[in-house]
């Protein structure tokens, strides 16, 4: 494939910010980026030529216009829209389900009219095998009852979702990212920025779960994504639909809740206030992670203690709380 045009949904976001700039530094592909919203974090993406923006919400097909009209030609979706965040997973789980269902059925039909590849990002979510219902994030939860239905029905609909590519034919490849964290991360309810946030503006944290968990950092995770995406223009598979866990198997210093509050307190140099909500789920995430473990996952260093000391300066310097 030559002169290759990619439009990123979800670009907007953490992780669609990242690839989309790494794509625009290291490639000369079209980058065509959709989110129902854009944050300072991309504004200066907007200097690059192949790059062009579209304020557009995807669960909406009457604001497809814009890409119908200006865009001719897309060889591949990168699809990462999706209203998650634990927060909204938890305490919305049927809107969550509803609008992310029918975004990912209008990236159905765009694929279909513009013939493209789709790369989805999937989530750790969809093993949720045995006693293990939670990726033991940080929740602000009711019960667990109730994140174990917000949980549930996410993973259902990226589930969902992934059957549903592998029926239309339509060349896919599933990523399914394990906690993909670095500094500009403010989904709500991702453990390091929440942390963060209650930190500064409560005084304290609470945890719940604090079972070892693994990180794998953005920047990893991107090089992942960007040696997948040659592989499929340089039409490495054989098959047409494939999925890859994206996360850290290796075990790292800092593995619980516990550990991130505690340096989130040194770094802001705040008295240690922390409170302890267990619902004793455990989980062995690693185990999962190996899975579907697959031979972008080489290097997946991470130093998470610097990654919390970025964030912090991070949303102090952008007033990102909330
Ligand atoms: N970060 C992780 O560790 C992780 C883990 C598992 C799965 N994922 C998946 O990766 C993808 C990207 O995650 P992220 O961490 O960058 O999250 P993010 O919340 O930062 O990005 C998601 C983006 O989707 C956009 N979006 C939501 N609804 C939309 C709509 N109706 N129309 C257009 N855009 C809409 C949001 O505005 C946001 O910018 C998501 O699909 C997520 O489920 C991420």
């Amino acid at each position: 494939m030559n002169d290759i045009n990619i439009l990123v949904t979800g670009a907007g976001g953490f992780i669609g910010n990242n690839i989309s700039r790494y794509l625009l530094q290291n490639t000369k592909h079209k980058i065509y980026a959709a989110d129902i919203k854009f944050d300072e974090r991309s504004d200066d993406l907007l200097d690059y030529m192949n790059y062009r923006r579209y304020d557009i919400d995807l669960t909406n097909t009457d604001d497809f216009f814009v890409i119908y009209d200006n865009i001719k030609k897309i060889d591949i979706i990168l699809h990462l829209a999706s209203p998650i965040g634990v927060n909204n997973v938890t305490n919305n789980p049927s809107d969550t389900f509803v609008n992310g269902t029918l975004i990912n059925n209008n990236v159905l039909l765009l694929a279909h009219k513009y013939n493209s590849k789709i790369i989805f990002t999937s989530s750790s979510e969809v093993y949720g095998e045995g006693k293990i219902y939670s990726t033991e994030e940080y929740l602000k939860i009711p019960s667990a009852n109730t994140e174990i239905f917000g949980r549930g029905s996410y993973a259902l609909q990226k589930l969902n979702f992934e059957y549903q590519l592998k029926l239309s034919g339509i060349d896919s490849t599933i990523l399914r990212l394990f906690n993909v964290v670095g500094k500009d991360q403010n989904t709500p309810g991702m453990i390091i920025p929440t942390m963060i946030n209650d930190a500064i503006t409560k005084g304290s944290i609470t945890i719940i779960n604090n079972g070892t968990r693994s990180y794998c950092s953005v920047k990893e995770a991107i090089k992942q994504f960007y040696e997948v995406i040659n592989d499929i223009i340089e039409e490495k598979f054989n098959d047409n639909f494939r999925i890859f866990n994206i996360g850290n198997p290796n075990n790292s210093n800092i593995k619980s809740a516990l550990d991130i509050a505690e340096i989130v307190f040194k770094e802001l140099k705040l008295p240690v206030d922390i409170h302890y909500e267990n619902t004793n789920n455990e989980f062995n995430i690693t185990a999962r992670i190996l899975r579907d473990h697959n031979k972008y996952n080489n290097n997946c260093e991470i130093n998470v203690e610097n990654i919390i000391k970025e964030s912090i300066d991070f949303s102090l310097a952008t007033n990102k709380l909330k």
